[in-house]
């Protein structure tokens, strides 16, 4: 029971979420620097405008990495700071922000690992082709990822094309809780299918350009199990597994879509434009990894009304489970029965073991890295330091249950923890911490936590001091 020794301890971030310099240099608005203005559409009105100034302090970060002993670093592109139109036309300034920031850490020996896509579109996308509502989207993205494979192709070896696809289609086509913030299922799948052909666009883009490095995806996971063994929840769990993992899976690691699902949203929400020729290319497109982001399982009941519900995973209010969803199930909470964080996020490292399982059982031995996984808190201050005890504890648990994965024969190649800094949480803005650097909202200086030290430990040892 040990973890490879070429194992990748990472931790990750995203661009909107750190970075800052939201007008900078160049760089384009994004759907989000627009979201985040209108009123009430975030925790206390918070905007990415600054986050955690990044854009400028990014060798300080990077020296904290190396001094951790960090052995990989993911990070997103913003999309608009290399490309402010999202197509046609560069933007220097922004390139060299990347650029310097990949040669920073392999200089340090860390491996840097590339998501093109997490949420950022540009808006002048948006406003002219209706986003991923729109095939012309899907031809930018290749236009854009082409991009990213020419100037940091020579030094990345690792790419994500998209982050968790479900979350920014469900938020930004049903809940409205992210831009472009529209109620519409037939649109969520839609824009799902065009989604997909953009992540196959670019896995033959960067074939032929002769990439040779590994490209693949991430998606969410929330293994469902039934809350009671009655048929109607497990019924209800069928529907939750259908849309939530094999709608998102399939078409990338298959090259299909679930037919019995595909065919019952076709004749609840109306036909789909998916042609024969876009089937054919995502089955040539092969992922060489997938990443999953794990945070927790859905217990699931049937649904019994066509109302929507709150099930508490997403919150602008700063509390938990004020966010709804509708549909032919819902998510249960049982706070006597199971464990929760403060934000009501189950705590259940068993269920990201049993979630690569279910991956190998439905798509063969893929590669698989875990690509986020940790915990949203409000860490206390003792003295001056910032004791986050309940973050060591919930990694290390996550940790155990991946080790066990590996010595059950998954193909787990690495871990990156949610997330290397203090962030920007999409909807509860700076209040919902999940790094080992805190970052003081006054003056922007960071400060080691007691779960940096922690991981330290843990890479120092490749996983024995667990
Ligand atoms: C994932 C996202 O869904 O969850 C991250 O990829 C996000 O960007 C993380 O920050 C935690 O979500 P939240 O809402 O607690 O910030």
């Amino acid at each position: 029971m040990t973890f490879p020794a070429d194992f990748l301890w990472g931790a990750a971030t995203a661009a909107y979420q750190v970075e800052g310099a939201w007008d900078k240099d160049g760089k384009g608005p994004s759907i989000w620097d627009n979201f985040v203005r209108i009123p009430g559409k975030t925790f206390d009105g918070t905007t990415g405008d600054v986050a955690a100034d990044h854009y400028n302090r990014y060798k300080e970060d990077v020296a904290l990495m190396a001094e951790m002993g960090l052995k990989s670093y993911r990070f997103s592109i913003s999309w608009p700071r290399v490309m402010p139109k999202g197509r046609g036309g560069v933007n220097e300034k922004g390139i060299e922000f990347y650029s310097n920031l990949i040669d920073e850490l392999i200089k340090h020996g860390i491996v840097p690992f590339v998501t093109l896509y997490h949420w950022d579109l540009p808006q002048a996308l948006q406003d002219e082709v209706d986003g991923w509502e729109s095939r012309e989207c899907v031809d930018a993205f290749e236009e854009y990822a082409r991009l990213c494979f020419e100037r940091f192709g020579d030094r990345v070896n690792h790419w994500i094309t998209f982050n968790e696809p479900i979350v920014f289609q469900m938020f930004g086509y049903v809940t409205e809780a992210h831009p472009p913030a529209k109620s519409n299922p037939h649109l969520l799948y839609q824009t799902s299918h065009y989604v997909n052909l953009a992540h196959a666009r670019a896995v033959k883009a960067y074939r032929e350009i002769g990439g040779t490095g590994e490209i693949g995806i991430t998606n969410v996971i929330n293994p469902a199990y039934p809350y009671t063994d009655s048929v109607a929840d497990r019924e209800a769990t069928w529907w939750s597994e259908s849309y939530s993992f094999h709608w998102y899976y399939d078409p990338i690691l298959k090259g299909e879509y679930p037919a019995e699902y595909l065919a019952a949203i076709e004749e609840a929400y109306g036909k789909l434009d998916i042609t024969e020729d876009d089937i054919s290319l995502l089955k040539q497109a092969k992922s060489d990894f997938i990443g999953i982001n794990y945070y927790q399982p859905s217990r699931v009941a049937a649904n019994n009304s066509e109302t929507s519900h709150s099930n508490g995973r997403e919150s602008n209010t700063g509390a938990a489970g004020t966010a709804s969803f509708c549909g032919r199930y819902r998510t249960v909470l049982d706070t006597e029965q199971f464990e929760y964080t403060k934000w009501l996020w189950e705590i259940c490292p068993d269920a990201l073991r049993d979630s690569m399982h279910r991956i190998k059982d439905r798509y063969g031995d893929i590669p698989i890295y875990i690509t986020e996984n940790g915990l949203g808190d409000e860490d206390p201050i003792v003295n001056g330091e910032v004791l986050d005890e309940a973050r060591i504890d919930y990694i290390r648990r996550h940790l155990l249950a991946c080790k066990q994965a590996i010595s059950e024969g998954i193909n787990l190649k690495g871990y990156y923890a949610w997330s290397w800094i203090d962030l920007l949480s999409w909807l509860n803005g700076y209040k919902k911490q999940y790094g080992f650097v805190y970052v003081d909202r006054e003056n922007l200086q960071r400060k080691k936590k007691q779960s940096y030290h922690w991981y330290e430990e843990v890479i120092a040892t490749n996983g024995e001091s667990l």
